[in-house]
């Protein structure tokens, strides 16, 4: 079974829900308190043992190349200043992985994004990074599914239960527990964006997917989905009915950048963590709230 090195992460959406701010700033570059949203998700796929990572992007991509780039001149003005570890922190953010771009030409849904990476990933398994969603936790998540892939050589998507009243902005996930453990289940069928009724769990798909290179084909033919798009769902969703795929319920705290709310979220608990600015602003934080209603 061949090893994962490639990862796909498309950030090429219209970000609508993000507006106005998305209109100027890819919401994939929104800070998480000191660092972009992009950061969290190529060090997640650097820690999990990914060496290239191609971003999906539109015609916003280049805040994104600069981010993950070195600048001899800026490091020229830190270092007359004396700031060697400004000067390390950049360096080593520059060589977490190679990161190639590609423009998605047309905002056709996230199938037709990752179905553009064909050539990037040729005949080798994948995981693709959903990029407004950030993940928190011990084990990096992308590193979990590729376990599982790694003993089964299956397809895997991560999932969480979600609330009823969100499954139909997610997808919904035919499921059955797998023997001897509690977070992984054997998947053969799911739905995006399921109408009443067309729900068959409340596990979605939340952002992280290991996937093999067969799946181009069933993106090439995809008709439009859910929303008129074409929906990666639907493709995973072939996978699943024709060879069976695995659904693993990952370790971790899903933050959903492509909402006003997950942003706020993030920032928080970004926010407290922080080593520099963190006990100031929790103790702002409980301040604060002593003075909501
Ligand atoms: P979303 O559906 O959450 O992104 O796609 P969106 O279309 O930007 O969302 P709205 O407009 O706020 O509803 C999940 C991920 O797939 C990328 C997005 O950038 C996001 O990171 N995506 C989506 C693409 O790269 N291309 C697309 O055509 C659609």
């Amino acid at each position: 079974m061949k090893k994962i090195t490639k990862a796909i992460i498309p950030a090429a959406g219209l970000g609508t829900r993000m507006l106005p701010i998305s209109h100027a700033v890819p919401k994939e570059m929104l800070p998480i308190v000191d660092l972009p949203a992009m950061y969290y998700l190529v060090k997640e796929a650097a820690d999990s043992g990914i060496k290239d990572i191609l971003i999906i992007t539109n015609r916003d991509k280049d805040a994104m190349e600069d981010f993950f780039d070195l600048s001899i001149e800026y490091e020229k003005a830190l270092a007359a200043k004396g700031k060697e570890e400004e000067i390390r922190m950049l360096r080593e953010i520059a060589n977490l992985a190679n990161i190639y771009f590609l423009r998605q030409k047309e905002t056709k849904g996230l199938g037709h994004a990752v179905g553009r990476a064909r050539s990037f990933v040729g005949d080798e398994p994948f995981v693709v990074l959903y990029g407004d969603d950030i993940i928190f936790s011990e084990t990096p998540v992308c590193r979990q599914l590729m376990d599982v892939y790694e003993k089964s050589g299956k397809c895997v998507v991560g999932v969480k239960a979600v609330a009823p009243e969100w499954v139909s902005r997610y997808s919904s996930l035919k499921i059955a527990p797998v023997e001897g453990s509690d977070t992984l289940f054997a998947c053969d069928d799911m739905i995006e964006k399921p109408k009443k009724g067309e729900e068959f769990s409340n596990y979605s798909i939340l952002g992280r997917v290991v996937l093999t290179p067969d799946v181009f084909d069933i993106i090439d033919h995809l008709a439009p989905g859910a929303g008129g798009e074409y929906q990666l769902t639907d493709a995973i969703a072939k996978k699943a009915r024709t060879e069976g795929i695995y659904a693993l319920d990952f370790e971790g705290e899903r933050f959903d950048m492509g909402a006003k709310i997950g942003f706020l979220k993030a920032n928080v608990v970004r926010g407290i963590a922080h080593p520099e600015a963190g006990e100031e602003f929790k103790a702002f934080l409980k301040a604060f709230v002593k003075t909501l209603d």
